[in-house]
């Protein structure tokens, strides 16, 4: 039996997912499941105890999701801060990921699982990887851009959440998709996580349909200055080409046009080459890794 879609919503919750969904909808929700321990205080149970029905709560919190159409979750399970608790806690920690997440990742897709996370760790990644580009003379220094950056994160093959929920009544992220989300919609619940309910995720997903126009333009204008600017560089470089040619910086318009043209297909196949090398790094490094823990 499926651990997800066991369970169904109750009349009164299909009745309130139907309202909402009537309203635009997050397609991708990312959250920071945090309150596990005082949890477990609150209640007079072991830490661990608070940890595994935290990883319970998720397989929860995604049926409501399935049920109100949400295509795309991202969970914060474990940050590389998260290696300084103490060594008990870590191994349970460990023990729970590994019964629970196979569970969970077997039976659907639409779930990221960040472990040993962090977001600044990621982003300095990326840079080091577009600096390997350029050293191996896959990438022109001037090919670095926020776009490139976006697409050696280890998201890149998902759009960026649109709403990040946080539990606990803490305010701030973590090092959690820092990136990723200055267009998102930020909710910080003060309900621990394990204690999260389907009138708390309904509440945040409101917060999200009361910004909605302004994300949207915020987003949108984000794209269009992104837009700008590449076409600025692109120009940039034709009116430095044509200058070394001996045109006058405006250049011939037919020269110019050409020019602009073959500078974008040539970079968007230096683009191609290398991300398709990194991936290839990338599997390599997976499979030795993979090797050596075997
Ligand atoms: C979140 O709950 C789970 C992990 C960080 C693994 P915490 O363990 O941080 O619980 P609190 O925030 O201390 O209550
Ligand atoms: C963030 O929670 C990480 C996860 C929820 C996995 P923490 O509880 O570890 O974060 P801080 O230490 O309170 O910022
Ligand atoms: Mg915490």
């Amino acid at each position: 039996m499926s651990w997800i879609r066991e369970g169904e919503l109750t009349i009164l919750e299909r009745f309130c997912a139907n309202i909402i969904k009537a309203g635009p909808m997050p397609k991708h929700v990312a959250f920071i499941m945090d309150g596990n321990r005082r949890y477990a205080q609150k209640c007079h149970v072991e830490r661990q105890q608070g940890h595994s029905q935290g990883f319970d709560k998720l397989a929860q919190t995604l049926r409501w999701c399935l049920n109100l159409g949400i295509r795309e979750v991202t969970v914060y399970a474990f940050s590389i801060e998260n290696f300084k608790r103490s060594k008990e806690e870590v191994d349970g920690l460990m023990d729970l990921a590994r019964q629970k997440f196979s569970r969970l990742l077997e039976e659907q897709c639409f779930l990221n699982v960040c472990f040993a996370y962090t977001s600044r760790h990621e982003i300095s990644n990326a840079v080091r990887e577009m600096a390997w580009g350029v050293e191996q003379g896959l990438l022109e220094p001037s090919d670095v851009s926020e776009s490139l950056l976006d697409k050696c994160l280890y998201t890149n093959n998902s759009p960026d959440p649109d709403l990040l929920i946080r539990t606990s009544g803490e305010v701030r992220l973590s090092d959690f998709l820092l990136w990723q989300t200055s267009h998102s919609c930020l909710v910080f619940q003060s309900v621990l996580w394990p204690e999260y309910s389907f009138w708390n995720l309904c509440e945040a997903i409101l917060r999200f349909q009361m910004n909605y126009n302004a994300l949207q333009k915020a987003r949108d204008s984000y794209m269009e200055e992104r837009r700008r600017q590449q076409m600025e560089r692109d120009q940039a470089y034709v009116t430095k080409k044509l200058q070394q040619e001996g045109f006058a910086s405006h250049g011939d318009s037919w020269r110019r046009r050409t020019l602009l043209q073959k500078c974008t297909a040539m970079r968007e196949e230096r683009i191609q080459g290398f991300l398709q090398a990194l991936e290839h790094k990338r599997a390599d490094f997976f499979e030795r890794l993979c090797t050596v823990s075997a």
